[in-house]
């Protein structure tokens, strides 16, 4: 059991394998956060908490005439708007009469075992061996009778206490959600850096580190989606903090649509953190006997540095988050034609690419965007899911009998949804493209965004979809999604529920999901957003890999790769060798350099294999027998940030060892060359100290390659990779 209750202080304490969260009701029933960090024998962490007048900060009524008591200082763990806190809260709610004030109190709790699942959207969930517990605390609004469930997943072994909160109209009149967050978290004291990963279309998750300030710092999301220019994913981290040392935080959302997380230094300098869906248009009404659930939020702790924090993370994801057929069996390595022919080709072109693919080793075909309606360019036909047969040439079933023939599996893109106001089903159905009456919508690549909020869409797209995957034997699916959300406006909510919109979007994305791998569950999903724009903890309950960037430039990737691998497993990030230069930077980078970063990833290729020279196609053949060789090292074993692109300019160096430690791949790509360059060392970690190592036929002490390190061959020009291969000598 991992949850302890300790009645006569009314203290909650959560142990995971190495970390502790304390939460405490105090006598007037406010619930108060009193410690989350190293694991330590349980105590009443309330003794930190120091309270004083502070001038200007209210006092509670029934605190009666202490003025020092004031819910505006007190760390807590679910503050409301209204309530006397004026720092962010997590909670603000709107009265049929138009005031804004709800006063949570504690009423009691409820221990569950196992872990909680919420209905329609993604969690955490523990497999037959994990230990794991929900502690459900009950909180109420008396003069509203509303009720709020605090939930709190305990998964031990796994080192990671998920939240997410349940809230209840009891009441005989209909409230409105303004802001729902799914956590807080108050830190009493301490100098805190707020890490973040931001970005764009083609650099998604650049790391960002700035300390803590006084008043709120946030990231986040209105553009619908998770996005490409923050991540819902952030770090709180103890100041000097560093991969190896320090304690850390880390924050994930398991959601695909507007999100923001915020941090606050308050007055007396304490920092809040605060993460959950974004409340700029959200308002959800909620009526009688009516209930709402938050997204979860999975939070990991680590006291030394950021690479535990993400070894938790890659676990967890990997094995409690990610489901379906390929979250263990190995992943076809993949050939997509995109940057092969873009929207120029034919059956016969796909065709012949497949036939030298298979040759190479490739193990999958996929058939990118182009394929269906009119498409000749990305301006027509999206919302048109019928086979262009003229375009190809020749039916699916043929095209996919001819890579099935192979002995290639098939994988087809789709970009459900969005529509072209060309196509079709705009012609029929323009209503169902978020637009807003009497005014012009806003394009993005030319095209328009479908109302997933509405049943009788989805229903509709789902339908052309199935119709199609009906056909032939598709093994894989890429699903797109290439432009942000504006002019929410939906014909199937009244106005005053039209800030109901964006939540119920992402709920229907993800219900489509779900009746999409329900219906083939022996097919791959791999989410996509032109590139990483949706790159979540949410989507990979559904995807277990998603396409981590447009950005197919090896060098821009390594700094793409190292901020996606703070959060997320390497088994997540889509990552295919394409063609030099490069299409979207212009860089000339060796073949060998782009396999070293794929490798890094689900790796595939994604070129047009009849452009190759012979040299190129035998050094393919040898990059796919590695990958092959590394794949249950790359993709289960543990990752290593050797160095990090902002620190290091001259390389930068990752490594996979094995859960046992008896093998480790350390990849290395030179970045910027220098003359007369001084050498080059890395330490590699994850190693037994007291075992021998093998390498190219030399011998090394596991202690040795951590605390004395490997020093590199010496760089002959820039944008050259190694890989080494240590194995435990036996
Ligand atoms: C954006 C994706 O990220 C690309 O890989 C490709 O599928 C295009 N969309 C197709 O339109």
């Amino acid at each position: 059991m991992a949850v302890f209750f300790d009645e006569k202080k009314s203290l909650f304490t959560l142990y995971t394998k190495s970390s502790m969260y304390q939460i405490k009701a105090d006598d007037l029933g406010v619930l108060l956060h009193t410690y989350y960090g190293k694991k330590t024998k349980n105590t009443d962490y309330s003794y930190l908490i120091f309270c004083k007048d502070r001038g200007f900060a209210g006092n509670p009524y029934d605190a009666g005439k202490d003025r020092t008591y004031s819910l505006e200082t007190l760390p807590q763990e679910y503050p409301c708007f209204g309530s006397g806190d004026y720092r962010s809260s997590a909670l603000r709610i709107r009265t049929v009469m138009g005031y804004k004030a709800i006063d949570l109190r504690y009423e009691g709790y409820e221990v569950l075992e196992g872990k909680y699942s919420i209905p329609g959207m993604p969690a955490v969930y523990a497999q037959e061996d994990d230990q794991a517990d929900t502690l459900v605390i009950t909180m109420r609004d008396e003069a509203e009778s509303i009720f709020v469930y605090l939930y709190y997943g305990v998964l031990e072994n796994l080192d990671v206490i998920t939240r997410a909160v349940r809230i209840e109209n009891r009441s005989e009149k209909p409230v409105y959600l303004e802001k729902a967050a799914s956590m807080c978290l108050d830190q009493i004291y301490g100098s805190y850096d707020w890490m973040t990963f931001y970005g764009k279309h083609e650099m998604e998750r650049e790391l960002s580190r700035t300390p803590v300030h006084h008043g709120i710092q946030s990231v986040g999301s209105v553009r619908g989606s998770s996005s490409h220019h923050y991540n819902p994913f952030v770090i709180l981290a103890e100041r000097g903090a560093s991969e190896t040392q320090g304690s850390c935080y880390g924050f994930s959302l398991l959601y695909s649509g507007n999100f923001l997380a915020e941090a606050e230094l308050d007055q007396i300098n304490q920092t809040r953190v605060v993460m959950g869906i974004h409340p700029d248009q959200f308002e959800f009404e909620l009526r009688p006997g009516e209930e709402f659930w938050t997204p979860e939020v999975a939070m990991a702790y680590s006291d030394s540095g950021f690479e535990k924090m993400s070894h938790i993370y890659h676990e967890t994801y990997r094995n409690n988050l990610c489901r379906g057929k390929y979250k263990k069996a190995r992943r076809p390595i993949l050939m997509n034609n995109w940057e092969g022919t873009y929207f120029d080709f034919s059956g016969e072109k796909l065709a012949e690419m497949a036939a030298e693919a298979a040759d190479l080793g490739v193990e999958l075909f996929v058939m990118d965007d182009g394929w269906f309606g009119k498409r000749d360019s990305d301006e027509s036909g999206l919302g048109d899911w019928y086979v262009n047969e003229e375009k190809l040439g020749c039916t699916l079933a043929e095209l996919s009998d001819k890579i099935h023939d192979l002995g290639m599996k098939f994988g087809i893109w789709f970009e459900p949804e969005c529509i072209s106001e060309d196509s079709d089903l705009y012609r029929e159905h323009p209503d169902w493209a978020f637009q807003i009456p009497g005014r012009k919508p806003v394009r993005g690549r030319y095209q328009l965004v479908l109302d997933f909020s509405r049943k009788e869409v989805r229903d509709h797209i789902f339908d052309q979809m199935s119709r199609v995957l009906d056909q032939v034997k598709v093994e894989y699916l890429k699903w797109d999604f290439n432009r942000s959300i504006n002019d929410v406006y939906s014909a199937g909510l009244p106005a005053h529920r039209q800030g109901e919109i964006l939540h119920r979007y992402v709920l229907g994305l993800y219900e489509f999901l779900q009746k999409l791998s329900d219906r083939y569950p022996d097919m791959l999903l791999e989410g996509c957003s032109g590139g990483g724009g949706r790159f979540d903890a949410g989507m990979l309950y559904y995807c277990p890999q998603i396409w981590c960037s447009d950005d197919t430039d090896a060098i821009e990737r390594l700094k793409i790769q190292y901020g996606t691998s703070f959060g997320y497993p390497v088994s997540a990030v889509g990552s295919h060798v394409s063609a030099s230069p490069n299409h979207q930077t212009g860089r000339k980078t060796p073949l060998s350099t782009r396999a070293t970063v794929a490798m890094a990833g689900t790796f595939g290729y994604e070129l047009d294999p009849m452009k190759l020279t012979e040299e190129e196609k035998k050094e393919i053949r040898g990059q796919i027998q590695n990958f092959k060789e590394y794949y249950d090292l790359i993709q289960d074993g543990r990752y290593f940030r050797l160095t990090s692109p902002y620190e290091e300019e001259a390389y930068t160096a990752w490594e996979f060892a094995s859960e046992d430690s008896s093998e480790a791949l350390v990849s290395v790509v030179s970045v910027k060359t220098y003359a007369n360059a001084a050498p080059v060392y890395v330490k590699l970690r994850g190693l037994k100290e007291d075992q021998f190592y093998l390498m190219e036929g030399k011998r090394y002490l596991g202690g040795a390659l951590m605390y004395g390190g490997f020093r590199l061959p010496a760089f002959r020009g820039e944008y050259e990779s190694w890989n080494f291969h240590f194995v435990m000598e036996k």
